[in-house]
C-alpha cells in the first residue's frame, strides 16, 4: 500500500511523480489496453481532439435574440453568438465529457476560465444549454457565450476528469494528463516504476495504492472522490432526483449497503478498467452474492438478503430504474437499490 497516503484528486505530488499511462503499458500491457479504452480515460481532452468537433464542421443554436454558432477550422473549433449587429467568440480548449451523454467546452479568456453555455448531448445529436446554466439570455453577450468558473472550482473541474492537473499544490493545467488515467486511481507512479525495474518489489509495492485493499466505506468514498461521497452530497444540499448521479449516495441509501460489505462496494459490480456492462445479466451473479436465488432455498449466513418473489434474472431492469435527470436529455442509473413502487419516489 502506498505510505504516502494517496487519495484520488490529491495535489501535493510533484508532477515529476507522475509517469503517464504509455509507462504503465510496459509492466501492465491488459490493464492499459483496456482502460483506454473507457469513458473514465476520456472524460476530458484538447477541443482539438474532441471526435463529436471533428464530425461536424458546423452546428448552430437559437436563443433569441442571440444565434450560436460552433465551426470547426482548420483543427480549431470557434464558438460563437450573436445578437444583431453586435458578436462575440472564443477558441475552444478543451472538451470535457466523453460523450457518452454529453460534452462541455472550456475556453480561456484573461486567464479565467470559462464553461460554455452550450453543450453537446449525443442524444439529440446537437447543442443545447449546458446543465446548471440559465436558458434565459444574458443581457452581456460575454456571459451570452459562457460562464465563467471560479479559480477554487476551475481545479476541481480538471481535477475531477484529469490526472495531474494540479501539483505541486499548484493548479497547473498546462501539464496534466489528460482524463482519468492510472495516476488519478494509483498515485503518482514514477516510484513504483523505479523501485520493480531494480527488482525491489516490496519498496515498489508500498509506492503505489491498490484500491482492492480498502474496507467498504473507505472504498465507495475512493470512487466518490469523483462521483460525490455522502458527505458532498449533504453539504451541496442537493436533493430528489439530482442526486441520482451520485452513485455513491445513492447506493449507501439503499437496504443492501446495510453497514457495508465488499460485495457492494462499487468494485462488487464494475472494474474500473473496462466500459460499464451494459447487458443487465451480467448483474444477477453480483445481487446473488447475497440474495438467495429462490424463495425457500436454505438461508446462508453470507447470504443476508432474501429472495424476490417475482423473478430469477435480469434484477436490475426491475430495482435500479433509470430516471431521466432534467437537463441532461440522458438517464442515469438509480444505485438506490430498492423496491420501485413508482418511478417518482426518487428521493
Ligand atoms: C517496471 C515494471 C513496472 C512498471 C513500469 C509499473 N509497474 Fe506496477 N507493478 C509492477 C510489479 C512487478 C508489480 C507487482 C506484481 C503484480 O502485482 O503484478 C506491480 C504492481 C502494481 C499494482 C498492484 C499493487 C498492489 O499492492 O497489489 C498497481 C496498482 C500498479 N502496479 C500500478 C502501476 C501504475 C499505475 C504504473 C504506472 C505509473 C505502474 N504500475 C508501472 C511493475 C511495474
Ligand atoms: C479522478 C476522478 C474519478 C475517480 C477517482 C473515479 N471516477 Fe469514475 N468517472 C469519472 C468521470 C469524470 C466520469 C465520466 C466520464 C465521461 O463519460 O466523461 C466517470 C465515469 C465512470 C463510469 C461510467 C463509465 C461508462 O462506461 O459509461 C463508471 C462505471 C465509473 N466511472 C466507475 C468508477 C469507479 C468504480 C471508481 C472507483 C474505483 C471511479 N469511477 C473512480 C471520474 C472518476
Ligand atoms: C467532484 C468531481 C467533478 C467535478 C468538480 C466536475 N465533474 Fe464533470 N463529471 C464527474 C463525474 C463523476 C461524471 C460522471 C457522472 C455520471 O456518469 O453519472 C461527470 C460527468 C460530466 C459530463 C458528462 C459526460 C458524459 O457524457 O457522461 C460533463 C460534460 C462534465 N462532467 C463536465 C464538467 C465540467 C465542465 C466541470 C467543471 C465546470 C465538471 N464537470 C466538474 C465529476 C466531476
Ligand atoms: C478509476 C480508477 C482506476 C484507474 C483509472 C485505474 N485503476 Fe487500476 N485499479 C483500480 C482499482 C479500484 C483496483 C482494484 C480492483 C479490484 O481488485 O477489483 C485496481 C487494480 C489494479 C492492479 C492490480 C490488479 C490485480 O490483479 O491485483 C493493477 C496492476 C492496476 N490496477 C493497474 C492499472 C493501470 C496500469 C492503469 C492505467 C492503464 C489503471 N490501473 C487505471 C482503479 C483504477
Ligand atoms: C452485500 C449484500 C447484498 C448485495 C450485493 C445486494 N443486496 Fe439487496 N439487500 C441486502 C440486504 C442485507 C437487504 C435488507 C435485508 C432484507 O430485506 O433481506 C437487501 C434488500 C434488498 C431489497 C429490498 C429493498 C426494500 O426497499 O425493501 C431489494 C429489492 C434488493 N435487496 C435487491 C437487490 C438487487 C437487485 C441487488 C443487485 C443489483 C442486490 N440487492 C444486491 C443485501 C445485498
Ligand atoms: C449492485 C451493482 C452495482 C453497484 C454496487 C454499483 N453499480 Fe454502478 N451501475 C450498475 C448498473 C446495473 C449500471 C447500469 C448499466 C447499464 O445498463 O448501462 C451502472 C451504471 C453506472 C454508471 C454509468 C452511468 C449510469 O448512471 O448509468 C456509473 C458512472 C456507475 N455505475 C458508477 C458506480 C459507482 C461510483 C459505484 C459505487 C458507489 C457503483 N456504480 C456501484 C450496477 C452497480
Ligand atoms: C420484473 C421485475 C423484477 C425483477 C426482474 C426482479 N424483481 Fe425483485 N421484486 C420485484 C417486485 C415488484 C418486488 C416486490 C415484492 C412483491 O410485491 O412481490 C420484488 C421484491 C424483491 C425483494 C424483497 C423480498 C422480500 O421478501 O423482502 C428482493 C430482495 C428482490 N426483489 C431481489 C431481486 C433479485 C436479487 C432479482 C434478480 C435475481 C430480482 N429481484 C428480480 C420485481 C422484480
Amino acid at each position: 500500500m502506498l505510505s504516502a497516503g494517496w487519495w484520488p484528486t490529491k495535489s501535493t505530488p510533484r508532477r515529476e511523480e507522475y509517469l503517464g499511462p504509455t509507462a504503465c503499458a510496459e509492466c501492465h500491457p491488459s490493464e492499459a489496453a483496456a482502460q483506454k479504452t473507457t469513458p473514465m480515460a476520456q472524460a476530458c481532452i484538447h477541443a482539438a481532439n474532441s471526435k463529436i468537433l471533428a464530425a461536424h464542421q458546423r452546428l448552430s443554436y437559437r436563443a433569441t435574440p442571440y444565434v450560436y454558432d460552433l465551426t470547426r477550422v482548420g483543427g480549431a473549433s470557434l464558438f460563437s453568438v450573436r445578437n444583431g449587429e453586435r458578436s462575440d467568440s472564443a477558441i475552444l480548449e478543451w472538451a470535457f465529457g466523453a460523450g457518452v451523454v454529453s460534452e462541455t467546452y472550456v475556453f480561456q479568456r484573461n486567464r479565467t476560465f470559462y464553461e460554455s453555455q452550450l453543450s453537446y448531448f449525443t442524444a439529440l445529436q446537437a447543442l443545447d444549454i449546458t446543465p446548471g446554466r440559465h436558458a434565459a439570455p444574458s443581457a452581456d453577450l460575454g456571459e451570452a457565450l459562457g460562464r465563467p468558473i471560479a479559480v477554487d472550482e476551475v481545479r476541481l473541474c480538471f481535477g475531477c476528469h484529469n490526472t495531474a492537473s494540479s501539483a505541486g499544490g499548484q493548479f497547473d493545467p498546462e501539464h496534466l494528463i489528460p482524463g482519468i488515467t492510472c495516476e488519478a486511481c494509483h498515485g503518482p507512479g514514477a516510484k513504483h516504476a523505479a523501485a520493480m525495474k531494480e527488482g525491489r518489489i516490496a519498496d515498489g509495492l508500498m509506492q503505489v495504492l491498490n484500491p482492492a485493499k480498502l474496507g467498504p466505506f473507505d472504498s465507495v468514498d475512493f470512487c466518490g472522490a469523483c462521483h460525490r461521497t455522502w458527505a458532498d452530497v449533504v453539504e451541496s444540499r442537493a436533493e430528489g432526483i439530482a442526486t441520482v448521479r451520485f452513485q455513491p449516495y445513492r447506493l449507501e441509501l439503499s437496504r443492501c449497503w446495510g453497514k457495508g460489505d465488499t460485495r457492494i462496494t462499487c468494485l462488487g459490480c464494475h472494474d474500473p478498467h473496462l466500459p460499464v456492462v451494459h447487458d443487465s445479466g451480467f448483474y444477477d451473479s453480483r445481487c446473488l452474492r447475497c440474495h438467495l436465488a429462490t424463495k425457500g432455498a436454505s438461508g446462508a449466513s453470507d447470504h443476508p438478503g432474501a429472495a424476490c418473489p417475482q423473478s430469477t434474472k435480469d434484477c436490475t431492469t426491475c430495482h435500479m430504474p433509470k430516471l431521466e435527470v432534467p437537463g441532461t436529455h440522458a438517464k442515469f442509473t438509480d444505485h438506490r437499490i430498492r423496491i420501485v413502487r413508482s418511478l417518482g419516489n426518487a428521493q
